[in-house]
């Protein structure tokens, strides 16, 4: 097993083995203290949710809020609002209402591919009044189809599925691959914003970052501990583990402009 297989296998750890433990080395040995349960029982309570009952017909009634096709987002670029804030796997939307508040000045946009999640978060949009606020249901891997290079200033990944099994390291929306779309999208300055309750997670993702030409700021393992906690906004997820007492991970990853060959 190599350092990557540890840091795989740490992602869903439940019982470390005193090898792997010493394998890992002492910067990443707090990572094994997750009780990788959690997200498991999260997993099964997400596929377990019940069907919204006139689903299709609500999303409906807040089409002003959504975005349905690239030709929108045509538009956006033409009439001079992008860059914009995209978020990704945003859940029931709590921490997008927010944002796009705070930003009055440009548009936010929150993609989530379950549709009765982002169902939610459309409704909140609406009940709140967000004017810059639009979502799209759909996939991170499909983001080139609605965005260009450049379009995107800044990416929100809030409590992203760990995906701790084993073989499973791909679909963690801060895998090389994801990466990888994201820089084909963002400004060449531009910012991923990562947040996670998962320790183990957040030492893969902070290799990924680093491998994939991102440099490294405001990295924090105890969020609501530290001097970035004043302008923090919550997540429904970081809601429920802090409360329950888990330290909040966060970085910002920042495209480094002048990245070497074959990064
Ligand atoms: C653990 S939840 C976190 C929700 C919210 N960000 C929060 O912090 O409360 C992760 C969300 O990401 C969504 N998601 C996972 N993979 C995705 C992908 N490839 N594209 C879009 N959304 C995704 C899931 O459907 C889920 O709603």
């Amino acid at each position: 097993m190599n350092a990557r297989d540890d840091l795989d296998a740490a992602v869903g750890s439940k019982r470390p083995t005193a090898n792997s433990v010493r394998r890992v080395g002492k910067r990443w040995r707090n990572i094994f203290t997750v009780p990788s349960i959690i997200t498991d029982v999260c997993e099964i309570f997400k596929m377990r949710m019940r069907k919204k009952r006139n689903g299709n017909a609500r999303i409906q009634a807040c089409s002003d809020y959504l975005i349905e096709n690239g030709e929108e987002i045509d538009r956006m670029r033409e009439e001079g609002l992008l860059p914009c804030r995209l978020e990704i796997g945003c859940g029931k939307g709590d921490f997008a209402v927010a944002t796009s508040k705070k930003h009055l000045d440009e548009p936010y946009i929150a993609m989530e591919m379950i549709s009765d999640v982002i169902l939610c978060g459309l409704e909140k949009a609406r009940a709140a009044n967000c004017p810059n606020l639009k979502f799209i249901i759909g996939n991170a891997k499909d983001l080139p189809n609605y965005f260009q290079k450049g379009d995107i200033r800044v990416i929100y990944l809030n409590f992203s599925d760990p995906w701790p099994k084993k073989g499973y390291a791909k679909r963690r929306l801060t895998h090389r691959g994801f990466l990888e779309i994201y820089k084909s999208i963002l400004t060449k300055d531009g910012k991923i914003c990562f947040k996670t309750d998962n320790a183990g997670f957040f030492e893969f993702s902070l290799e990924e970052f680093e491998q994939s030409g991102f440099e490294l700021s405001e990295l924090t393992r105890n969020l609501h501990e530290s001097e970035y906690a004043k302008d923090n906004i919550e997540t429904e997820y970081e809601r429920r583990f802090s409360s329950m007492g888990f330290p909040i991970h966060r970085v910002v990853a920042t495209l480094k402009q002048n990245l070497p060959a074959g990064v």
